[in-house]
């Protein structure tokens, strides 16, 4: 019997699902058994560099013990493990939807279903990393988990693949600078590591599958999606800032979450954290307008002196 092709057509999205197919064969995890669950943490070790914490560099922050500043970190790890669940939940919707939509003999269909499998091994891997960082969970609130719900109807369009990336490349510049750090407990850092190696792939995917998606999008519609996204980047800030995280952390709730929301340090960080997506949406055209600029402002993840490649095109 021959061999079923896999490949139908060669458009740059498809022949990106082949080469990604060959790499999830050859460097794929399953966190269940590759990660020493039961390992005892290592006393002084952190669960995040201390740079990254919501309060680093505040008054707050000084006051705090060593043991006390290792527990912060501990639990802002496990808020962010939550928001992770959530966010794979929200991703896998349309990478379902392309599976469904497309040739179930083409790469993109397989590919879809394989970055699916991903997700649904990073959720469980979330999932033990929360047991084993604080005893309740961080849920996000409701307002964001309804909005999960939302991307099961959304269309596949740029808004799509653009929150995907807003996820993904947030998370890989934390985790990139998370795996390598001797500071830190060995658990953290291979937790980062898998999540690193598996998301590399989901970003090659969202970056073509964006720039597809903003060709074939007419100009009246992209204006509406760049503001959908924009609104999207400009909540980012609230998303590592939790009243609940300081409140067990033995800190004054909402006095500390404002704190922190003013942290220049933390803004750095949003900079820091959202260098390399500002440049993938910028070259993809998706920050263009002012409104939509303002709303990018608000995510503090614009560089200081950033101007669009429209405006700066057009000034040549
Ligand atoms: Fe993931
Ligand atoms: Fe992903």
């Amino acid at each position: 019997m021959s061999e079923t092709p896999i490949t139908l057509d060669e458009s740059a999205v498809e022949r990106t699902a082949v080469r990604l197919l060959r790499s999830s064969v050859e460097r794929s995890y399953d966190p269940v058994v590759d990660i020493d669950w039961d390992a005892p943490d290592v006393p002084g070790l952190r669960y995040v560099p201390d740079k990254y914490i919501s309060l680093y560099g505040t008054k707050i922050f000084d006051q705090l013990t060593e043991e006390e500043k290792i527990q912060l970190g501990r639990l802002e790890a496990s808020a962010l493990a939550s928001w992770g669940i959530l966010a794979e939940s929200a991703l896998m919707h349309p990478m379902l939807k392309l599976a469904s939509v497309s040739d179930p003999r083409s790469a993109t269909a397989q590919y879809a279903l394989t970055e699916v499998a991903d997700e649904c091994r990073h959720s469980v891997m979330f999932g033990r990393q929360i047991n084993t960082l604080s005893d309740r969970s961080y849920d996000p609130p409701m307002i964001a988990r309804a909005l999960v719900g939302a991307t099961a109807l959304a269309p596949l369009s740029a808004t799509i693949f653009s929150m995907m990336l807003m996820v993904e490349e947030i998370l890989d510049r934390l985790q990139r600078q998370t795996m390598n750090d001797e500071t830190l407990q060995p658990r953290t850092r291979a937790i980062a590591k898998i999540h690193v190696i598996e998301e590399a792939r989901h970003i090659s995917y969202a970056r073509v599958a964006l720039n597809r998606a903003v060709e074939k999008t007419g100009r009246a519609r992209l204006a509406v999606e760049r503001l959908i996204v924009a609104a999207g980047a400009s909540v980012v800030p609230l998303v590592m800032v939790q009243p609940a995280v300081y409140r067990d952390a033995g800190l004054p709730p909402l006095r500390t979450a404002w704190a922190a929301l003013r942290n220049p340090h933390y803004h750095a960080n949003l900079r820091f954290f959202g260098e390399r997506l500002v440049r993938v949406m910028d070259e993809a055209n998706m920050i263009e307008g002012q409104l939509v600029q303002y709303l990018w402002r608000r995510s503090r993840m614009l560089p200081v002196d950033f101007v669009p490649r429209s405006a700066k095109a057009a000034a040549a």
